[in-house]
């Protein structure tokens, strides 16, 4: 498993079932934009599947520093779909709704054609298509709004904010659908013993605007009083165009056999009773 230490990655590793063994790979056992250290670590460790988690993931980062980008979530992707071939293994690849430019009006199906407008996006899809040209045995699991434990990320920084008494100012026409990094691993888990090849996108059940997101999460924290500024995303200072309306549909999955993630209300009630109130 890669990027074992990020966000997503750790949440996999916590729940790895007692039937399977995993190995945890984090940048300091081999960074993955170096083929020799790759292509050793594959061979070396023979393992059956890999879960491919580690990116560089900071979507602003990404516009300012494109290099770093395109080498981390690209290239690194190419030389790990590479090691996969030469050595039998099958890939279970992370990617993103910033695959798509977000201007569809009903949710994406694993059918419609990407169409990233920002370099993360361009990216992470790249790194998609080299997967697909590289190897037979893969799955490429699109998800969208990650939070969780140890994280930084939207849920994380709204509470922070609001604890510190500062002004909220949230965008409102930006829609997603939240998504529990507990509940997405235990579907990569499902993913990566599956025989399923291609595409799915996997996210928890509904979809909301960044605005209702922040106002659930301050309700469950107890901070029903605190006020939010709703603002447009193109108010919100950012070098990076965002995708608005990329919501996933997750039927593939779902119509394969495998359960749809628990409603993103209940996902975060979860989460912020069992890490931000604890
Ligand atoms: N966060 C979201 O909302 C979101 C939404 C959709 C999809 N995704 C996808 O989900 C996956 C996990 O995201 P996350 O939010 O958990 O990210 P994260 O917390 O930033 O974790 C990414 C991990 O990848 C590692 N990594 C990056 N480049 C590496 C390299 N060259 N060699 C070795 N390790 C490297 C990082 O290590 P360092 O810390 O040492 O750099 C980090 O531990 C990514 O594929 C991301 O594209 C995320």
């Amino acid at each position: 498993m890669t990027g074992t230490s990020g966000m997503l990655g750790s949440a996999v590793v916590q729940c790895t079932p007692a039937s399977l063994q995993v190995i945890p790979f984090t940048r300091a056992d081999a960074d993955l934009t170096e083929w020799s250290a790759v292509e050793r670590a594959v061979a070396e460790l023979s393992p059956q599947t890999i879960i491919h988690c580690a990116a560089y993931a900071d979507v602003d980062g990404c516009t300012t520093d494109p290099q770093r980008a395109w080498a981390n979530n690209a290239d690194a992707t190419r030389l790990i779909a590479e090691a996969c071939r030469e050595n039998d293994v099958r890939l279970v690849y992370v990617s993103t709704d910033y695959v798509f430019s977000g201007t569809k009006c009903d949710p994406y199906t694993p059918e419609d054609e990407p169409d990233p407008i920002n370099v993360y996006g361009e990216s992470k899809l790249v790194g998609e298509q080299a997967v697909a040209e590289c190897l037979e045995d893969y799955l490429i699991v699109r998800t969208q709004w990650l939070y969780g434990p140890g994280g930084r990320h939207f849920v994380e920084a709204v509470i922070r904010r609001a604890r510190s008494g500062q002004l909220l100012r949230v965008v409102c026409d930006e829609m997603g659908s939240p998504t529990y990094v507990c509940d997405l691993a235990e579907a990569l888990w499902l993913a990566a013993v599956s025989e399923l090849t291609g595409v799915v996108h996997v996210t928890n059940s509904g979809f909301c605007s960044r605005l209702e997101l922040a106002r659930e999460a301050l309700d469950l924290a107890g901070m029903s009083s605190m006020q939010i500024e709703p603002i447009r995303s193109d108010q919100w200072p950012s070098p990076t165009r965002r995708p608005l309306h990329a919501i996933l549909n997750n039927s593939r999955w779902i119509q394969a056999g495998y359960p749809s993630l628990r409603p993103w209300q209940q996902a975060l009630a979860d989460f912020i009773g069992s890490y931000l109130l604890a």
